[in-house]
């Protein structure tokens, strides 16, 4: 602070003092600057050689990544190539030498094969084998018969996200209970296959010709069924909740216990299928459902001399005798010729008919029976893997 001292012990002269002033300070500015450029030139040099060195290594590092990336997905290529040219191979060759027709030891073999080289194998090559497969007959039904090769049981198989969209015959296509989640059929003729059991969520089949084909209990959620003819196809139980029938055509089709629930479809496909029993409908709601008595005990067939076969029983241990019938009821009674103990006889009634009423919690059902003696009767739900579940019914029973 030269100058302000300056400033204030020569008052006198200070005009000129000012100037003095002013150029000292702009000389201590004009050199802080220096000093301030001398510093930033000599630290960005080695900050430089800093980023550059930074950005050269980053970019060495990514081309070796880039460089073993590439090596080993040409290893995977190789492996790929080799697993499925080896399938190729061994199949062709079965093909050619065993008849595959009766021999079943052969077809089990073809499956084993077939299951542990879709494990292996990329996308791509899953779907050239699944075309080996059809164009060598393995996978074509055929009720009539006309080729005689047996049909290869795919189930389980993965064969999610094959997408096959250019034109393609693959009439009478077999594939139950396979995967093919976000798969792809666009554009091909799908006539009289069978899909019945299988896992395709999110599949696409744009365009394509499905008359007759068969999708019972599959889960289909989200499927693309646009402009897709849909001619007597069975969706009987299947899931189809926000499948897409945006211009498909549904004459004839089987929609029994399906649930639609969210699907985009009109009035005219409704009306146009040809079973809508206990499905759920786009808006939540049931259009018809079923309502008839599930136990078979004689009215609705009219009353029998013997009780009817639905009734299971310990064979030549209980008999059984009619009390009474008319057209409307029949009474009958049950004994155990070998002992005074309890006697039982049972039921089985499929109510898969009913899943997704029961699902939705909107399924109602009235039991009764007229009883005489000691007798009550017992209900036990299961579910499919046969597990009770439920509540424990009995009636009869004081
Ligand atoms: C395809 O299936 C239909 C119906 O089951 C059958 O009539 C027809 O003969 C089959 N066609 C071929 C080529 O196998
Ligand atoms: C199918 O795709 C959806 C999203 O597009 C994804 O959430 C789902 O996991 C996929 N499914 C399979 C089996 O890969
Ligand atoms: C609908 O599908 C048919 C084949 O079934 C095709 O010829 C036609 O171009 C498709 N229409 C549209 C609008 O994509
Ligand atoms: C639900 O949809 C069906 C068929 O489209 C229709 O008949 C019915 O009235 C609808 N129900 C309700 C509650 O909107
Ligand atoms: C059935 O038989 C019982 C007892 O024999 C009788 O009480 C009942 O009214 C009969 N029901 C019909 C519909 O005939
Ligand atoms: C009939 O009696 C025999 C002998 O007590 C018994 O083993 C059998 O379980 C009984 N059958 C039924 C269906 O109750
Ligand atoms: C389920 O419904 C279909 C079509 O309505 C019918 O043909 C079939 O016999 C029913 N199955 C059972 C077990 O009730
Ligand atoms: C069950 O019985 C009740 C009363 O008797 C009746 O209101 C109801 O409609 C019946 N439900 C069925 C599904 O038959």
């Amino acid at each position: 602070m030269l100058s302000s001292k300056r400033k204030y012990s020569q008052p006198q002269d200070q005009d000129q003092d000012q100037d003095h002033h002013y150029q000292q300070t702009k000389q201590e500015s004009t050199k802080d600057c220096h000093d301030w450029l001398t510093l930033l030139v000599t630290a960005l040099v080695p900050l430089m050689i800093g980023v550059f060195t930074v950005v050269i290594t980053i970019a060495q590092q990514s081309s070796a990544d880039r460089q073993r990336q590439q090596e080993q997905q040409q290893a995977d290529n190789l492996q790929n190539e080799r697993i499925f040219s080896v399938y190729v191979d061994d199949i062709s060759k079965l093909l050619l030498t065993k008849e595959v027709t009766m021999d079943n030891k052969a077809l089990i073999y073809i499956r084993t094969k077939t299951l542990s080289s879709l494990r292996k194998l990329d996308t791509q090559r899953r779907k050239h084998l699944l075309l080996f497969l059809y164009e060598s007959q393995l996978l074509q039904y055929d009720k009539a018969k006309k080729h005689d090769r047996s049909t290869l049981n795919l189930a389980g198989a993965n064969l999610n996200h094959i997408h096959i969209d250019k034109p393609r015959n693959f009439n009478n296509l077999s594939l139950p209970g396979v995967e093919l989640n976000n798969a792809s059929f666009t554009d091909c003729h799908l006539q009289h296959s069978r899909f019945a059991d299988a896992q395709m969520n999110n599949i696409r089949f744009t365009n394509s010709f499905l008359a007759g084909t068969r999708f019972s209990r599959c889960s289909l959620e989200q499927a693309d069924f646009r402009n897709t003819t849909l001619t007597h196809v069975s969706f009987r139980s299947a899931v189809l909740r926000h499948a897409d029938f945006t211009r498909a055509w549904t004459k004839g089709v089987d929609f029994t216990n399906a649930d639609l629930y969210g699907a985009l479809m009109t009035e005219k496909h409704l009306e146009e299928a040809e079973f809508l029993e206990n499905a759920r409908l786009p808006n939540g709601s049931f259009a018809m459902i079923q309502e008839k008595n599930l136990v078979i005990n004689g009215e609705n067939v009219g009353c029998h001399k013997k009780l009817l076969s639905p009734w299971m029983m310990e064979a030549a241990i209980i008999k059984t005798f009619q009390h009474y019938s008319s057209s409307l009821n029949c009474s009958f009674g049950i004994a155990n010729l070998s002992s005074m103990s309890p006697t039982s006889i049972e039921q089985s009634v499929l109510v898969a008919n009913y899943s997704v009423l029961i699902d939705s919690g909107k399924a109602e059902y009235n039991f009764s029976g007229l009883f005489g003696g000691n007798a009550y009767a017992r209900i036990t739900f299961l579910t499919n893997g046969a597990v009770k579940t439920g509540k424990r019914v009995m009636i009869g029973k004081n």
